[in-house]
């Protein structure tokens, strides 16, 4: 099996990364910045017996769909697995943004997405058992009061998500993950009385584990999935009932 994984130098993606290498998949492991955590990510994955390159490419930027399809293209003719993760969530008071900001988080988390999965429709195709998955949030249906710009796209990418689905049954599955409050870079900015608070709303009394979140994206990628499309599998501890 051969997988895509967007943001896999560090969080989700990487525990993502290792998760399907440590089930016999070849990754390839998109960054952007921490060029030594992706490759430390490669080096993990190659000790398991597994294919990985890495690609760097920014998601804010159209062309990072050329440079990703690009290089999955020169190296592989099939691909199983896409995993949509990358991006970040800048906190943000409304009247401070921009409609750059808008529209940065809307082509990471929707536009280059939908343009990258097109791209690599032909070598998913080829795939006995295509899969996508998209990382979501589980601020896409609840709205978020310091990141209207993050919480408008992870909105739009449910919406392609499901049209997804819908549209490329039966070869392809595609499926949606909705993390809650994960202990990652994404929350590293909180104060520890800020941890403990968020813990204290979560029906499981914890922040989730970027391990906890790849385990779902597995399961959505493994063969007991396969009867699994359009569906969203929140991961968030109870946070969200619903
Ligand atoms: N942590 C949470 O509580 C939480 C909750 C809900 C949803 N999520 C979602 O989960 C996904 C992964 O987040 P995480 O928590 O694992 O965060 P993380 O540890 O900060 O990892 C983010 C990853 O995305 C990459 N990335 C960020 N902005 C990018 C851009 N413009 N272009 C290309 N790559 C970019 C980063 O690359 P570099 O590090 O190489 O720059 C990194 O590999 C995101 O889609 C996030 O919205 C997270």
């Amino acid at each position: 099996m051969r997988a895509l994984v967007t943001g896999a130098s560090q969080g989700i993606g990487r525990a993502t990364a290792l998760r399907l290498a440590r089930e016999g998949t070849d990754v390839a492991i998109h960054f952007l910045h921490h060029d030594r955590d992706a490759q430390d990510v490669a080096e993990r994955v190659r000790a398991l017996g597994r294919d990985a390159f890495l690609i760097q490419a920014d998601l804010r930027d159209l062309s990072s769909v050329s440079k990703l399809s690009t290089a999955i293209e020169s190296r592989w003719d099939t691909l199983d697995i896409l995993v949509h993760n990358g991006g970040s969530y800048p906190r943000q008071a409304f009247p401070e943004t921009t409609d750059v900001d808008f529209e940065e988080q809307l082509r990471v988390h929707a536009v280059v997405p939908a343009a990258l999965t097109r791209k690599l429709l032909p070598l998913l195709r080829r795939s006995p058992s295509g899969r996508v998955i998209f990382v979501s949030s589980i601020l896409a249906f609840e709205g978020s009061k310091h990141g209207a710009p993050y919480a408008t796209a992870k909105a739009a990418q449910l919406g392609l998500a499901r049209s997804l689905a819908r549209e490329l049954a039966p070869w392809i599955t595609v499926n949606v993950v909705a993390p809650g409050s994960i202990d990652t870079a994404v929350l590293a900015g909180d104060s520890p009385e800020q941890r403990d608070e968020r813990g204290r709303q979560i029906p499981l009394g914890r922040l989730g584990s970027a391990e906890e979140v790849a385990a779902a994206i597995a399961f959505l990628a493994s063969p007991d999935a396969r009867y699994i499309t359009g569906a969203t599998l929140p991961v968030n501890g109870g946070l969200r009932i619903g």
